[in-house]
């Protein structure tokens, strides 16, 4: 496929959650960034702002198989991976597949599942495989995770360790419509569409496979210039040198950085990446990956400030063409 087709297909995409879902068309475009980028998103907002429904949008559109599975205390690993049951009639063992073979799994509220459910996930997301009583089943591509997390400090919850945030190839909120009207056409669209989930009547503009193949698209035909290497380089280099930052960011923010930044660029129509792509992300892709000094964060100072105050002392390339 060629990028101009490519990136025909991720308007059209765009275009059309945007008929079901009501919000800003950069948070969208990041979303379908990120999984093209083949990355795990973690969703950080409160409860009823339409996550469900754009995930669920998103999977219908690109004709991927979505599944679900709410996080709570008692979940155990097998009930995300799947087990083997014995067949008394049979007399063999039964490989039970857990809700985690899909292409799209949303994961809600990971942190309320104890650590080592979370880690059974977060082992798959990295690996695109799991193991079921000793033998080795692989994930079907694509396979994006999109998680929530309740940003409230709920008792009883266990907030994601840093080191699994990691995991995540960006972290995001998408937060309350921007706009008073945008508030009315949620309601007025739901007249319109005569029942609450409106994704039962969309129709697939690609299937997954072709999805694989955008993905494909992102990795051999969007050139990044060694100067705009040199760029996220710098960005990452300086969340470790940050005087308010007890540890930096890890190799794989920069990784991250990297591939979200080629997708943006084809999703823009350009088989080349500019400034602009590594700045949009630089927030989504590197915060969570940053821990700050105790006495920053009681003075208020945010892991979004300090990616900022970076993006403002390093200075872009200077694009060419
Ligand atoms: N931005 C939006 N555009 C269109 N519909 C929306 C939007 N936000 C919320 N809704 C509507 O609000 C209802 C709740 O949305 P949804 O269930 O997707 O939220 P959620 O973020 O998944 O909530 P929870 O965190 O409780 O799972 C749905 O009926 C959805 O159609
Ligand atoms: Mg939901």
């Amino acid at each position: 496929m060629k990028v101009r087709r490519a990136a025909e297909l991720c308007s059209l995409i765009i275009e059309n959650v945007k008929k079901i879902y009501v919000g800003e068309e950069v948070t969208l475009k990041k979303i379908l960034a990120c999984a093209l980028a083949n990355g795990h998103i973690l969703f950080e907002d409160y409860p009823g702002l339409g996550k469900t429904l754009l995930v669920k949008t998103f999977s219908k559109l690109i004709g991927c198989k979505f599944r679900r599975i709410q996080f709570t205390p008692d979940l155990l690993p097998a009930d995300i991976i799947g087990t083997k049951v014995w067949k008394y009639r049979t007399g063999e063992f039964v490989l039970m597949k857990g809700p985690i073979f899909t292409n799209i799994l949303l994961a809600d509220e990971i942190n309320r599942a104890p650590p080592k459910t979370q880690s059974a996930l977060l082992e798959a997301m990295e690996e695109r495989q799991v193991s079921i009583e000793g033998e080795t089943y692989r994930l079907e591509a694509p396979f994006i995770v999109l998680a929530t997390q309740n940003p409230i400090e709920l008792e009883g919850t266990y907030p994601l360790p840093e080191a699994q945030m990691d995991r995540f190839m960006m972290r995001l909120s998408i937060g309350y419509v921007k706009r008073f009207e945008d508030e009315s056409e949620i309601l007025k669209r739901r007249i319109k569409w005569k029942k609450d989930d409106p994704t039962i009547d969309l129709k697939p503009i690609i299937d997954n496979r072709t999805f694989v193949k955008l993905q494909r698209v992102v990795e051999e035909d969007v050139y990044i210039d060694d100067s705009i290497i040199d760029y996220i380089s710098q960005i990452v280099w300086k969340t470790r040198e940050h005087p308010k930052v007890e540890v930096g960011s890890s190799p794989r923010g920069g990784l991250a950085l990297l591939k979200l930044s080629r997708a943006m660029a084809l999703i823009e129509g350009r088989d080349f990446v500019v400034p602009d792509d590594v700045k949009a992300f630089a927030r989504e892709a590197l915060s969570h990956r940053i821990i700050l000094k105790m006495e920053f964060v009681l003075e208020g100072e945010t892991q979004e400030g300090v990616i900022d105050e970076i993006l403002r002392n390093v200075k872009p390339p200077i694009e060419v063409g």
